[in-house]
């Protein structure tokens, strides 16, 4: 089974499996990382799903919806590596995605 790395932010790794086609916010949820609030249930419109991407996988994630951007316009400290876990889904290609979790998140 894939395979994702979510990292809080005081460094903690959770190593996690990741079942295809699940979205990155609901396998953090199923699985207790509490740096991952998913207050909405992934319809894209809560921002508490905020992670940072390891700009290694940035070339194989989809592209930003203008929602999803809109969205991310409002979070605490946007960076260039911004995402929201519940627009991502697990596939083959994010086998060992790594994703930091913002301090405010939590
Ligand atoms: S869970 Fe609400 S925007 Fe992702």
């Amino acid at each position: 089974m894939p395979i994702v790395t979510f990292i809080d932010h005081d460094g903690t790794p959770h190593r996690i499996d990741a079942p295809n086609k699940r979205s990155l916010m609901q396998i953090a949820v199923d699985n207790g990382v509490t740096g991952i609030l998913g207050d909405c249930g992934g319809s894209c419109s809560c921002a508490t799903c905020h992670g940072y991407i390891d700009t290694a996988w940035a070339p194989r994630l989809p592209a930003i919806s203008e929602t999803e951007a809109f969205m991310l316009e409002g979070v605490p400290e946007p960076r260039d590596t911004s995402r929201l876990c519940c627009q991502l889904r697990m596939s083959p290609e994010l086998d060992g995605i790594v994703v930091h979790l913002p301090a405010e998140q939590v």
